[in-house]
């Protein structure tokens, strides 16, 4: 049975402070670690044995999931001692593989797309490798991938500041198994920038496969919070979901009182209190996190245990575990607080009056 390979070892820079005590695959996201609802899709399209490729806080995923019983998985980790880039944490998960066929995911895509269709493409076109893509209004920040008349790929692009088409990389691939084993050990290696272009100057069958369902790569904040709004309101796909999709998901021991409005697909975890006149839109707060009387939050992430006080607006902005953000305080586009950092009241104002 097809083996499945998840590549969680990234820093989750872009991401942080909420990355610096965990890794990017572990943030609460619609009530659960992120990686579950990856996980749960991989089980539920029929695969059973999953091997993370770690790094980066690799024993916080051994803690969380275990041996993947509980999911109905059987789930094995290889820690890199230091990161060995994309292709070098495929190459070196090698020996646990079982079968011919090895499904390769980036641990961060949130995606609906349908996986028993691209192992049927790939075993159709008899393929070395075949590449999921998906199409995106600015490929910029991806791996842009041209594709001929019969969906070959004819270039792979990481990051192409000239993009050629809005085809990208979604960031799961099927490999053939002796694909995986052809990658160099003892060094980093990158896929995007060094093996996929070398198989393809070598003329190896590289094939697209494109899906047009549901796909957000969930690096950044806006996306990490848009991403996890659309699966608490079920337009993004997930088994995992913690109860019915809605305009918001209030978990189990979270207080919102009934002044306060809450929507969007904001997640309330556990313990958190929301305050009369205040309004959560869009926003993930992580367990603990309290929101005082009339303060505004959007598409915001609020870290564990952090307060936001009376009056305050935090708007498109990233606050870390325990910090707090003082009454009538104003923090907008792309604010980021530090974990403990107690920003005093009224400290940060904002105009657009420059
Ligand atoms: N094991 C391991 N070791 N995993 C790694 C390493 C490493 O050294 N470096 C990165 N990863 C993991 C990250 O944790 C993430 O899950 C995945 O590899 C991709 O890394 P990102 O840092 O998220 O890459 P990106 O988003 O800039 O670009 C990639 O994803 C795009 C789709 O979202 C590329 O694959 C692009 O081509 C693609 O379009
Ligand atoms: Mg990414």
């Amino acid at each position: 049975m097809t083996d499945a390979v998840i590549l969680v070892g990234g820093l989750g820079t872009r991401l942080r402070p909420l990355t610096l005590s965990a890794p990017k695959p572990m943030l609460p996201t619609a009530g659960v670690p992120f990686l579950t609802h990856l996980l749960a899709r991989i089980q539920a399209a029929g695969i059973r044995h999953v091997v993370l490729g770690t790094s980066f806080r690799a024993e916080v995923f051994e803690e969380y999931f275990g041996n993947g019983t509980p999911l109905g998985l059987d789930i094995e980790y290889v820690v890199e001692r230091s990161p060995l880039g994309t292709a070098g944490g495929i190459r070196n998960v090698a020996d646990r593989l079982r079968d011919d066929l090895v499904l390769v995911f980036n641990g961060d895509i949130l995606s609906g797309a349908d996986l028993t269709a691209l192992l049927d493409a790939h075993r159709r076109c008899d393929a070395d490798v075949t590449i999921q893509l998906t199409k995106v209004d600015d490929p910029r920040a991806f791996g842009c991938v041209p594709t001929d008349a019969d969906g070959r790929v004819t270039a792979f692009l990481e990051k192409d500041p000239n993009p050629v088409t809005d085809q990208i990389n979604a960031g799961v691939y099927v490999f053939r198994r002796s694909v995986i084993d052809s990658i160099p050990t003892g060094r980093p290696v990158s896929v995007e920038r060094e093996t996929f272009p070398a198989l393809l100057a070598a003329g190896a069958r590289v094939m697209a496969h494109v899906d047009t369902g549901y796909w957000r790569d969930l690096g950044k904040p806006a996306d990490f919070v848009a991403g996890s709004a659309d699966l608490v309101r079920g337009l993004a796909p997930s088994p995992a979901l913690p109860g019915a999709p809605g305009e918001a998901l209030v978990l189990a021991g979270a207080v919102v009182d009934p002044g306060a409005v809450v929507g969007g697909g904001s997640t309330i975890g556990a313990g958190c209190r929301v305050a009369a006149g205040a309004t959560v839109e869009a926003s993930v707060l992580f367990d603990g996190a309290v929101i005082e009387d009339g303060a505004r939050v959007s598409r915001s992430v609020l870290g564990f245990g952090s307060r936001i006080a009376s009056g305050a607006v935090v708007e498109d902005a990233v606050i870390g575990d325990r910090a707090i953000v003082g009454a009538r305080v104003e923090l907008r586009a792309g604010a980021r607080v530090w974990p403990d950092v107690v920003l005093p009241e009224t400290s940060i104002r904002f105009s657009s009056d420059l």
